[in-house]
């Protein structure tokens, strides 16, 4: 244990930081140990966590001081933040920045900062094709992370900025599985036209990110943009028409009446797929599917992960 690197993990009861946690502990003679970071070293996901044989530790990402001391003594440190848990980008903004000086602070050799693209390099303020979100972004969740780059630069941490594609999770755990028309046929909604739609398993995120730290120093201040598969909507919906056993039918609406659905986020989302859709070329080839199997080798393309978690759409 001792000779072992330490990766310390922000997010670690959760999708990605999960992933990441599971890779580690699966791969003991991989030379790397595991320190799992949670708001509440006592909660159910964090004590299985400690079962499974991560150390588990405190620290909340508004709150810089407790990453320093979370991150002390640390080889790696992978860094995530939560936008739908508050759905802003400037506290976005500042727990990238407590992390990036946490990891200053502490010494880190190796940072996976998980990040998107900064939208408006594409689509600048002015582009009126779509709408300016709370007053400076086109799609704040990715443009907050995008943004927050520099400030692992500027911080001077050795970083490498791990570009994350669309979860194919959402299906189950954001309302973007098919639903039934009157007629009793599934619809699966999405304004991305024929365009191709890169996603990943979220658990495969931060296998990947495992694949990074194994890599190590050749892949610091370099950005990697991973994915299981760059699959069309229309290829989505004859992948789910295949795994649950009845038709399911693509619904291309426009970016505009994604945006008009009125859910929380709506218009943020409906931005995102308009830029994926607009900027094609850009972001799938940004998303390399081999370099992305290379470093998890466990990769799942969309029609593996639904062939593990078909039961576990909702289809009603
Ligand atoms: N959905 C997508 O398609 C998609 C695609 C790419 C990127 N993303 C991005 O992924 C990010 C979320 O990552 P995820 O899905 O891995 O998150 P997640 O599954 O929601 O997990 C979040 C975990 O982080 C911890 N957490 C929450 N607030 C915290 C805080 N203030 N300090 C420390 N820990 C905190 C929680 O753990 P404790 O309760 O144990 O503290 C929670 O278990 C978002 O920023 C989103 O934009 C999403």
């Amino acid at each position: 244990m001792a000779d072992r690197k330490i990766i310390a993990v922000v997010g670690a009861t959760g999708a990605q930081g999960g992933g990441l946690v599971r890779a580690v502990l699966e791969d003991p003679a991989g030379g790397f140990a595991v320190r799992a970071i949670t708001r509440d070293v006592n909660s159910e996901k964090a004590k299985a966590l400690s079962k499974l044989g991560a150390e588990v530790v405190a620290a909340d990402v508004d709150d810089e001081a407790s990453l320093a001391r979370a991150f002390a003594g640390a080889y790696g440190a992978f860094c995530v933040t939560f936008f739908w848990d508050h759905f802003s980008p400037d506290k976005e903004k500042a727990e990238a920045r407590n992390m990036a000086k946490a990891a200053k602070t502490a010494g880190v050799r190796h940072v996976v900062w998980s990040t998107l693209e900064d939208t408006r390099r594409w689509v600048p303020l002015s582009d009126d094709r779509m709408p300016t979100l709370m007053g400076q972004y086109k799609v704040p969740h990715f443009d907050a992370k995008g943004e927050s780059d520099q400030v692992f630069v500027k911080e001077g941490v050795p970083t490498t900025f791990l570009v994350t594609s669309f979860y194919w999770d959402n299906l189950i755990y954001f309302g973007m599985g098919p639903k039934p028309a009157p007629d009793g046929t599934l619809v699966f909604t999405l304004p991305m036209g024929d365009a191709r739609l890169p996603g990943i398993a979220a658990e495969d995120i931060g296998r990947c990110a495992y694949g990074v730290f194994k890599k190590g120093a050749s892949l610091i201040g370099k950005h990697v943009g991973i994915a299981g598969g760059h699959p069309t909507g229309a290829q989505m919906a004859a992948s789910l028409s295949r795994a649950l056993g009845r038709e399911v039918r693509y619904n291309a609406v426009t970016p505009a009446t994604y945006r008009g659905f009125g859910f929380p986020g709506a218009d943020d989302l409906g931005n995102m797929f308009q830029f994926k859709h607009d900027f094609e070329r850009d972001f799938v080839g940004a998303r390399n599917l081999d370099e992305a199997r290379a470093l998890n080798p466990s990769l799942l393309t969309f029609d593996a992960w639904l062939a593990r978690n078909k039961d576990r759409i909702p289809t009603t």
